[in-house]
């Protein structure tokens, strides 16, 4: 793709922390099979395997799940009403879905997606490492009371900001394994309270994301029997999430929309360090190849996969540098600098990088309650912004102009990506719908 012409003034956006879209001029074609890469389609279909492998395994582990069968996931809806109130009920706008990871069960957001499956998976080779399951057992085994005291033996160990330490605690927990959690400053107290509730050991840090999985990784390299879960750079997060395309495009396939070269797919990503929107990025290029155009939503005093990836420094780059200051309400995606692993990795299949400020998440919160009894915690909002900004701006019709979609965009389906709610308390989340509802009041 030619570079954008606009990049000199999506860079002064971002200095000034105003919503923005950077196009990723680097943006590569799909290529099956590509050596140079880590992972390959056929990683994405085997983590979909694992999954349906635990499947009975975590239904008996979480009751919650029995009837799924022991399957963690979410539905893809249209919204009409939500889609009526964003202004997005014209035919320019293709179809409007949510995919509701805001209702994931167990960990209440798609940190579940990579954070139980890793989990899961460590507990599985260590079981047969050290010859506790045998090649005959059954999965469902390692939810015995001897493999619980096994596991006890082991910690495992995370940095977040949040939802992974509550998908990789609530996980370790449930198969017996001690947790400790190091949360950086943004971490809500009810994420540390439900944490602490289950038996987690959680140390508060009072620094940032990128400090607290230092410190978390520092310390899990002392000690052999510290398992640590690297949100920054780990290849069964990134598998684990990777595998939602799969259901994506069986519940696309179910309600018969198509995804092909005349009938474009848009998915809007909430994006933090870049795991949950990377892994999902790769599986769905993977089965898309092309006609999917993957985009990270970012805070705006947040913008570290932007900074990243529009710099194409080797080295990890900084929002501070831009005399940004990492402080948002959305505290899944207050990540200072992004992944180096995934910048390498996923870099040239984002399509590009927007980014949003806080009243709007707040704002999109009240919209989606309002209008389809959506419970969305602020972070997980973010994809609200993306048909908007893809069919009403410059740097949204310079995207879809240089792609060669114009004239495609009524056959569109955009997918906002819903990341995170269910498990908000109660008198926390009426406070975020109460702020939501003042701007939306005010804005009309
Ligand atoms: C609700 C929510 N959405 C999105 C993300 C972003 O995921 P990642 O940090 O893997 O980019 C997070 C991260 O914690 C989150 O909590």
């Amino acid at each position: 793709m030619k570079p954008s012409i606009l990049e000199a003034d999506v860079l002064k956006d971002v200095k000034a922390a105003k919503p923005t879209l950077w196009i990723n001029p680097n943006l590569d074609r799909w290529k099956a099979g590509d050596p140079d890469r880590p992972f390959s389609a056929e990683d994405v279909v085997d983590a979909g395997a694992n999954w349906r492998r635990f499947a009975p395994l975590l239904a008996r582990i979480f009751p919650e799940l029995e009837v799924t069968d022991g399957i963690i996931e979410s539905p893809l809806t249209e919204v009409p009403g939500a889609r009526r109130e964003l202004g997005y009920d014209t035919p320019d706008h293709g179809r409007l879905l949510v995919k509701a990871d805001h209702d994931l069960p167990v960990a209440g957001s798609i940190k579940a997606r990579g954070g139980i499956y890793e989990v899961f998976m460590f507990a599985e080779a260590l079981a047969r490492k050290t010859g506790l399951l045998t090649p005959d057992e059954a999965l469902t085994a390692l939810a015995d009371d001897r493999m619980k005291s096994a596991f006890s033996a082991y910690t495992i160990a995370v940095g977040s900001t949040g939802n992974l330490g509550l998908s990789v605690g609530i996980a370790a927990k449930a198969l017996g394994f001690q947790v400790v959690v190091h949360m950086s400053v943004d971490a809500k107290p009810w994420k540390v309270d439900r944490l602490t509730r289950i038996g987690a050991t959680v140390v508060q840090h009072d620094t940032d994301y990128t400090s607290a999985v230092e410190a978390a990784r520092d310390q899990a390299d002392s000690d052999e029997k510290i398992y640590f879960v690297d949100d920054e750079q780990s290849k069964l997060l990134f598998l684990g999430y990777s595998a939602a395309t799969l259901r994506l495009a069986a519940q696309l396939e179910e309600q018969e929309i198509p995804v092909d070269s005349d009938h474009p797919l848009f998915l809007y990503l909430p994006c933090g360090i870049g795991g949950a929107p990377g892994g999902i990025t790769f599986g769905a290029k993977s089965i898309f190849g092309d006609n999917v155009h993957c985009f990270f939503v970012e805070p705006v005093q947040s913008p570290c996969a932007l900074v990243q990836l529009m710099s194409r420094a080797a080295r990890t780059v900084s929002v501070y540098e831009f005399g940004l200051t990492n402080k948002t309400e959305a505290d899944g995606m207050a990540v200072a600098s992004f992944s180096k692993f995934l910048a390498g990795t996923i870099g040239p299949m984002v399509s590009g990088v927007l980014t949003v400020n806080d009243d709007d998440l707040f704002r999109w919160l009240y919209i989606l309650d309002e209008c389809e009894g959506m419970r969305v915690e602020p972070s997980g909002t973010s994809g609200c912004a993306g048909p908007n900004v893809l069919t009403n701006t410059p740097m949204g019709r310079n995207y879809v102009s240089l792609q060669g979609l114009q004239g495609k965009m009524k056959n569109a389906t955009h997918v906002i990506w819903t990341t995170g709610g269910r498990f908000v308390p109660d008198d926390q989340y009426r406070t975020f719908r109460e702020r939501g509802r003042s701007i939306a009041l005010a804005s009309v």
